[in-house]
């Protein structure tokens, strides 16, 4: 299947791919989901934030991180010194995945998203980058950062790295999407940390919470 690409439209702004998204039917997650949760913010923006799919919260709402880890994040990126405002947020899949909701439970258990369907959403996420043309995209967490680089991609052990692409040169499953409507010289820079949702999990959140402001604050330093 070819996922999403038949669904983006190869021109317009962030507001067009927007309603285009809300009929895409790219993989089987429109099916039980709410609705497409498309990515939000200014564009162009210097920074682009890449979570991983909308929550329980995200989906009733139609806004990416406005649930428990979207708080999270956003006193994250407050202690770090990033002004979220300015910042394009979105997530490397747009529709929310769930389990099987089971009696007496009011919040939906969010299941992640497995190859295919990563796969299948990446032209969206593509086509954000290039009307947003961001200078840093951070990821949050292993699955924002395999749908960019790749699946090998492993969070452990590229966090708080900045990442520089030589100039010319694209994250190399952006580049292989779709339009090549890019408009800059695709010089762009990536930093990886964990996703809010693990700190929320973490055992010791206080650390974790710790870890992932460091990290964003390698950003911050970066952005000046
Ligand atoms: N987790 C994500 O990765 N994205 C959201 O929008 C909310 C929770
Ligand atoms: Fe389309 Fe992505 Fe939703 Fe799948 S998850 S239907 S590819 S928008």
């Amino acid at each position: 299947s070819e996922g999403a690409l038949p669904y983006v439209p190869a021109r317009g702004g962030i507001p067009v791919l927007r309603r285009a998204a809300a009929d895409c039917r790219g993989c089987p997650l429109y099916a039980d989901a709410t609705r497409t949760v498309f990515g939000a913010g200014p564009a162009p923006a210097r920074l682009m934030l890449v979570g991983e799919q909308p929550g329980d919260q995200e989906d009733r709402a139609g806004e990416p991180f406005v649930g428990p880890a979207g708080r999270l994040l956003h006193s994250a990126l407050g202690k770090a010194g990033i002004d979220a405002e300015q910042a394009y947020v979105t997530n490397a899949v747009k529709h929310f995945k769930f389990a099987p909701v089971t009696e007496g439970r009011k919040r939906r258990i969010h299941k992640a998203p497995n190859l295919g369907e990563l796969t299948a959403c990446r032209p969206w996420l593509a086509a954000e980058v290039r009307r947003v043309r961001p200078e840093l995209i951070v990821a949050l967490g292993a699955t924002a950062g395999k749908s960019l680089l790749g699946n090998s991609f492993k969070v452990t052990e590229a966090r708080g790295a900045l990442l520089s692409l030589a100039p010319g040169t694209e994250l190399p499953l952006v580049a292989g999407e779709g339009d090549g409507d890019d408009g800059g010289d695709g010089h762009r820079h990536f930093l990886a940390t964990v996703h809010p949702s693990a700190v929320l999990r973490a055992t010791n959140r206080d650390e974790a919470f710790e870890g992932l402001v460091a990290d964003l604050r390698v950003a911050s330093g970066f952005l000046g």
